[in-house]
C-alpha cells in the first residue's frame, strides 16, 4: 500500500485535526446540554398506594402523591430545570370534570410539588382534557361526536385558573384547540394571575409516537386526534401556529414530538421571538429503551445523542423522560 500525498501546493485541509482527541473535541463542540434546559414530565395517579410501573415505558411510573414529591426532590438534586405534571383522576366523564375540580389530583399534585421544591424547579402542568374525559379526547364533544373547539376553550379557561390557584408556575395548553392560548391568558389575567406563564404546544403533530402515553394516562381513546393535531406532512403550518400562539400570549412554545420533527424545530427556532422547546415523547423513549434492552444499541450513548440532536436543531428546552438521568450524567461530566 502506498499512501497518497495530499499536499500539492494547496494548504493541507484536515478537518480531522479538530476531532483527534477528547480535549480538542470538547473545546470545539458547538452544542452543549445543560441540566437546567431539561424538563421532566411526570404522571401522578389518584387513588393508588404504590407507584405503578408502565410496561410500555420501562423506568417510568405513575406516581402516588408521595412518590411524586420524592421524584421532584430528585430532579432538584440533579439540577433539572423544570417538571411537567400530568394528572390521572380516579373518575373520568364526558366533560373531564376532575380537570377543574380544585381538589382534583393534578391540583393536589401541584400544591405538593410547589411546597416541596418552591422555586428550585419550574413547576408546569398539562392543560388538556384528555386525561380527564371518558372518551379520551382533548376537548368536549358536540352532539355529532366531533370535538367542539369553542366549548372546549371554556373548559381550558377554567382549568388554567384552578391550576394557577394551586400555585403552578406555568400552564401548558396541549389540546391544539384554536384560540387555546388566548383563552388561558384571558382567564388567568381576569383572575389576577398575571405572572402565571404559558408554555404552549404551538405545533403538536398527530403522531403514532404517542402510543405509550395512552397507557400512561389510562386513556380510553378510540380513533385519533387528526382533526385537531397538525398533519405530519406539514411544516409551514407550524409557523402559522407559532404566530398565533405568540400573538395570543404564549411565553414559550413547544414542538412535539421531537425526533421526527427536527426540521420543524429548526424552522420554528429560526424565527420565534420566544424560547422554543421540544418534547421527546413516550414513543421516542420507548423505542430507544426497547432497542437497548435487546442489546441492539448502546443505551446511554443513544439517549445523549438524541438530546444533543434536539438541541442542535434549535430547541433551547427539552422535555424528556430521561431528564434526571441525563442531567446526572451531565453534572458528573
Ligand atoms: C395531551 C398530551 C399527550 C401527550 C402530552 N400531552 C397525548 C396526546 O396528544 O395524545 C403525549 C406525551 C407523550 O407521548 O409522551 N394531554
Amino acid at each position: 500500500m502506498t499512501s497518497v500525498s495530499r499536499s500539492s501546493g494547496f494548504p493541507d485541509h484536515r478537518p480531522r485535526r479538530l476531532r483527534a482527541t477528547p480535549g480538542v473535541r470538547r473545546l470545539v463542540a458547538e452544542t452543549r446540554l445543560h441540566p437546567a434546559e431539561l424538563i421532566l414530565p411526570v404522571f401522578v395517579r389518584e387513588g393508588i398506594s404504590e407507584p405503578l410501573a408502565l410496561t410500555t415505558m420501562p423506568g417510568v411510573v405513575q406516581h402516588t402523591r408521595d412518590s411524586l414529591r420524592k421524584a421532584a426532590v430528585e430532579a432538584v438534586e440533579a439540577r433539572v430545570g423544570g417538571i411537567m405534571l400530568f394528572g390521572i383522576p380516579a373518575v373520568k366523564d364526558a366533560m373531564g370534570s376532575e380537570g377543574t375540580n380544585p381538589d382534583g389530583i393534578l391540583q393536589k399534585a401541584i400544591r405538593d410539588v410547589v411546597s416541596e421544591v418552591g422555586d428550585q424547579l419550574v413547576v408546569m402542568s398539562d392543560l388538556c382534557l384528555d386525561e380527564y374525559t371518558d372518551h379520551g379526547h382533548c376537548g368536549v364533544l358536540a352532539a355529532d361526536g366531533s370535538v367542539d373547539n369553542d366549548a372546549t376553550l371554556g373548559r381550558y379557561a377554567e382549568m388554567a385558573v384552578v391550576q394557577a390557584e394551586a400555585g403552578v408556575h406555568m400552564v401548558g395548553p396541549s389540546g391544539m384547540m384554536d384560540g387555546q392560548v388566548a383563552a388561558a391568558r384571558t382567564a388567568l389575567d381576569a383572575a389576577g394571575y398575571h405572572n402565571t406563564a404559558i408554555i404552549a404546544y404551538a405545533a403538536k403533530y398527530a403522531s403514532g409516537f404517542y402510543g405509550p402515553f395512552r397507557e400512561a394516562v389510562n386513556s380510553s381513546l378510540t380513533g385519533d386526534r387528526r382533526t385537531y393535531q397538525v398533519d405530519t406532512a406539514n411544516g409551514r403550518e407550524a409557523l402559522r401556529e407559532l404566530d398565533l400562539d405568540v400573538a395570543e400570549g404564549a411565553d414559550i412554545v413547544l414542538v412535539k414530538p421531537a425526533m421526527s420533527y427536527l426540521d420543524v424545530v429548526r424552522r420554528v427556532a429560526d424565527v420565534s421571538p420566544v424560547p422554543v422547546g421540544a418534547y421527546q415523547i413516550s414513543g421516542e423513549y420507548a423505542m430507544v429503551e426497547a432497542a437497548a434492552e435487546k442489546g441492539w444499541v448502546d443505551r446511554e450513548r443513544v439517549i445523549d445523542e438524541t438530546l444533543l440532536s434536539i438541541k442542535r436543531a434549535g430547541a433551547s428546552l427539552i422535555l424528556t423522560y430521561w431528564a434526571v438521568e441525563a442531567a446526572q450524567r451531565l453534572v458528573a461530566g
